[in-house]
């Protein structure tokens, strides 16, 4: 039922990497008590099926051959829903801020007089260092982390990749996994050296999630087909990946 004596509000939510056990708890709490649903592409179906009977679906992420709603759209949808009295949630993979357009469409409802609440939720960085047990820092080894994107254009890496020389920084990339080619000799160009460690997680969170392991150097070559969402992460830590998922149910070995 619209909440008409409310003021407009939307929550931008992170679902996390996919399963609903990788949601917070008020991530959940805010989907089942949506009255309208914004979903992404990478969006569970489970994490879809947490919405109440009545909520108004409304996927925004390219899915079975449906383009992407253009970003504009997106923002006047939102804010028709909300001032409609609605209790609008508009769920995010991962975390909304990273690589989330959470600024954007924070900044465009705020500018519009409608409330913000931001929900975070567990980055595929995140939860690939978890779910492989690696971690992203590690004292004496890696001081930093760097969330970053990369994106060709005419052909080359876009942006400043001086921080990759760094030997200190691991470097989580999103939206890499089809140019890791030309990902990985930029990284090399800036510095760092061809064997550093580097793995790609595929499908982060999921029980059938892969992990391909390599350096800088022989990384791309073993890339070559992959199905799901792929973060890349380069640095030391990524020697410690493991070659498969850390069974958290195996039963434990007692000492007496
Ligand atoms: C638009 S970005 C969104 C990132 C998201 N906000 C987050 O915090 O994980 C989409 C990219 O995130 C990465 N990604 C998202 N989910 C993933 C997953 N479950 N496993 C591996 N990479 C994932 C991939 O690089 C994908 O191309």
């Amino acid at each position: 039922m619209p909440i008409e004596s409310q003021a407009a509000q939307v929550l931008l939510v992170g679902a996390g990497p996919g399963p609903v056990d990788l949601m917070t708890l008020r991530a959940v709490r805010a989907v089942e008590s949506a009255q309208a649903l914004l979903y992404d592409a990478l969006i569970s179906e489970e994490a879809i099926a947490l919405a109440p009977p009545g909520c108004v679906r409304i996927q925004t992420g390219k899915r079975a051959g449906k383009p992407s709603m253009h970003q504009d759209e997106i923002n006047r949808l939102m804010l028709r829903l909300a001032r409609k009295g609605l209790r609008v949630v508009r769920l995010k993979g991962g975390d909304p801020s990273v690589f989330g357009r959470v600024g954007e469409e924070a900044g465009f409802l705020r500018e519009h007089g409608v409330s913000v609440e931001v929900v975070p939720g567990v980055t595929a960085a995140c939860a690939a260092a978890a779910q492989f047990g690696f971690p992203l820092t590690h004292r004496g080894e890696a001081r930093r982390v760097v969330f970053t994107t990369a994106r060709l254009e005419a052909g080359a890496l876009s942006g400043d990749w001086s921080a990759a020389g760094d030997p200190e920084a691991t470097m989580a990339v999103y939206m890499g996994g089809e140019v890791a080619d030309a990902l990985c000799a930029r990284m090399i160009a800036a510095g760092r050296s061809p064997s550093t460690p580097a793995v790609a997680v595929e499908q982060a969170g999921a029980a059938d999630a892969r992990v391909y392991h390599g350096t800088l150097e022989t990384l791309p070559a073993r890339l070559a087909s992959q199905g799901g969402p792929v973060v890349i992460v380069v640095g030391e830590v990524a020697a410690q990946a493991r070659t498969a998922e850390i069974d958290e149910t195996a039963p434990v070995a007692r000492t007496a």
